[in-house]
This record gives structure tokens, sequence and C-alpha cells, in this order.
């Protein structure tokens, strides 16, 4: 069975979830997006980061040329996984996913780290703009750079198991 693992990291959050997947499937090919030579698999895990609520751009356009494949999706966002937040990146990404006729085998995400870059920019906005920083806003942040930590990457692990046992 041909395994592709792929994604795209900005900061190299989503890519240390890739890596922990991979620790689960050794055999699969792991590779970043830009590296992809054919979708020739049986199986694709595809990640990427969390952009305005969906897979960044990168991740996107792949996800939009996957079609007719058994897929597993990851992601990691700046929110908490158990935000409507979460929930919304979930629908969008699986939407586009079953869109394309593939059939989804499941889904992992977790928190990860902001680029300080983005909090830097964004602690320069007017205290009345809806973006900037608030004390909800900057614990969350917080809160973020910590992930993925040892737990999320185990759960990754675990949840590449997971998936292969199902498409056994
Ligand atoms: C330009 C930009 C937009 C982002 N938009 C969102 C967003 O809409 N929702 C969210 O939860 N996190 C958002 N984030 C946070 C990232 O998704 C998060 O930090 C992710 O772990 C980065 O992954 P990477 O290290 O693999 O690039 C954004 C980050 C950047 C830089």
């Amino acid at each position: 069975m041909k395994i592709l693992i792929t994604y795209s990291s900005k900061t190299g959050n989503t890519e240390k979830i890739a890596q922990a997947i991979h620790k689960g499937i050794p055999t699969a090919n792991l590779l970043p997006i830009s590296e992809i030579v054919n979708l020739d698999y049986d199986l694709i895990f595809v990640g990427g980061w969390i952009d305005r609520a969906t897979f960044d751009q990168t991740a996107l356009t792949l996800a939009k040329q996957i079609f007719d494949k058994n897929v597993a999706y990851f992601f990691t966002l700046g929110a908490y996984p158990h935000s409507e937040h979460a929930k919304d990146c979930v629908n969008n990404i699986e939407t586009l996913l079953k869109n394309n006729n593939n059939n989804i085998l499941g889904g992992y995400f977790c928190q990860g780290a902001i680029d300080p870059k983005l909090i830097s920019w964004l602690s320069t906005l007017p205290s009345d703009h809806k973006m900037s920083p608030n004390e909800e806003r900057k614990k969350r942040w917080e809160d973020a750079k910590s992930h993925p930590d040892q737990l999320d990457l185990d759960k990754a692990t675990e949840f590449s198991l997971d998936i292969i046992s199902k498409h056994k």
C-alpha cells in the first residue's frame, strides 16, 4: 500500500505533526507539498496550518487537486482545539475534500505556536480594531506557545495508527 504524508508548514508546527504521523507509518513517503511529484498513492495524509479558518493557501491548492482518494487530514491552529473556530476549520476542510469525492478516514488537529511576527504586528493595531490584543486573545497566544507539545505529537502518532487500522 502506497501512503503519502504531505504538509505545508510556515513556522514548523505542522511539520512536527507530519513527522509524528510518519513515526506511526515509517514506510510512508513524507514530503512537503512543494516536493510532491505525483498523487499516485492509495492513501494520502494532507496537512496544513490554518489561515482564516481553513487550510493555508499551499495546502488548500493541493487539497483541491485530490480526487477519489482515501484521505486523512491534519492541521495546527492558533485557536483552541475545542473552540467553535476549530469546528469551522474542520467543516471547511472536510467539505473541500468531500466535494472531490474523497473518502475521509479521519482528521487530527492541535494548537500551534503563533508566528511572533504576526503577534508583533497585531500588537500595533489600535485598541478599537477587531483583531487588537485583548486579555482573552493574549492568553490564547500564550497558551499556544508550548504547542505542539509531546502529548500532541503522541496523539498524532496514535491517529496515524488508527487511520491505518481503518484502511485495512
Ligand atoms: C497569516 C496567519 C494567519 C493565521 N490565521 C489563523 C486563523 O484563522 N485561525 C487560527 O486558529 N490560527 C491562525 N493562525 C495561526 C497558525 O495557524 C498556527 O500558529 C499554526 O500552528 C502555524 O503552523 P506552522 O508552524 O506549521 O506554520 C494564523 C497564522 C498566520 C501567520
